[in-house]
């Protein structure tokens, strides 16, 4: 890899030789993630899809400074991170809203914490309210509000701190297909309005050619990087289009050749 300042002008996120292994009990270590190495370039739409199980979820505990790796690095503008870091939000796979605050609070708590004014907070939670289509639900709590408006709130959650990285783990999995067709197309309108940089993680192969620029493809555990797309097809797209099904064919096919591999082990 170059030196950084050569990176700096290219990647937004850059993640480096990540590995990462669980202790397993008496059986020792388990390795999870086995030396992952990618770039995301600034407002680039990039979806890592893996068979279930392989280290997802663990991958981006790390990007996000959740975790620490075993070893390796992430850079985000070129520059180291630490664990701790705050500079990737993350929209995580079980709904995480906090069920005694109204959707204002739980969307302004993150600035809350951070000591921003009542006021300020205010003006900031009805902009991305609006942004993400939830405006008029201010004042109701979680259990009040359908599926696919609790995970617009998280959406707005995570915009609202201005992250560098907007990340996704199956955020729109557990919800009938109308609403999540309709939630990936407000996504994409919030990416593009926002200019964005997106990690974006999920299982659904149609899901993964609909939205991104360019999908990677992780290994059975441990995961190793075993192929990449570049979903090069206009917006906005058409679901149904015969290049969409050329691209999930050829993805389905990579997939379905790995889950045979588990079968034969
Ligand atoms: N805290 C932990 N301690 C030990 N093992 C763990 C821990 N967290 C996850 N694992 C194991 O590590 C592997 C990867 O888990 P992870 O949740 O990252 O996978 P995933 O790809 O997100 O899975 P899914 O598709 O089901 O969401 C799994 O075998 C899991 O059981
Ligand atoms: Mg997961």
């Amino acid at each position: 890899m170059g030196d950084s300042n050569q990176v700096q002008s290219v990647a937004k996120l850059s993640v480096r030789n990540i590995t990462k292994s669980y202790e397993n009990g008496e059986n020792g270590k388990k390795l999870v993630l086995d030396d992952i190495s990618f770039e995301v370039k600034e407002k680039e739409f990039l979806s890592i899809l893996g068979p279930s199980g392989c280290g997802k979820t663990t991958l981006l505990k790390i990007i996000a400074g959740l975790m620490k790796p075993d070893a390796g690095k992430i850079l985000i503008d070129g520059q180291e991170t630490e664990l701790g870091h705050n500079r990737v939000a993350v929209i995580f796979q079980q709904e995480s809203l906090y069920p005694w605050l109204d959707v204002r609070s739980n969307i302004e708590f993150g600035l809350a914490l951070k000591g921003m004014k009542p006021a300020e907070r205010k003006m900031l939670s009805d902009r991305m309210m609006d942004l993400v289509g939830i405006k008029g639900l201010e004042e109701h709590y979680p259990h009040e509000i359908s599926g696919g408006q609790a995970r617009k709130t998280e959406m707005a959650r995570s915009l609202i701190v201005s992250p560098d990285v907007l990340a996704s783990d199956e955020g729109f999995s557990n919800l009938d297909a109308q609403t999540r067709n309709h939630l990936q197309e407000e996504f994409l309108r919030v990416w593009e309005e926002t200019g964005s940089t997106i990690l974006f993680v999920t299982h659904n192969v149609d899901e993964a050619v609909f939205m991104s620029d360019r999908i990677l493809m992780l290994s059975n555990a441990p995961a190793r990087i075993i192929a990449e797309y570049d979903i090069d097809l206009p917006r906005p797209r058409i679901r149904a289009s015969s290049e969409s099904r050329v691209f999930r064919a050829q993805i389905l096919e990579v997939l379905r050749a790995e889950q045979e591999k588990v079968l034969a082990s």
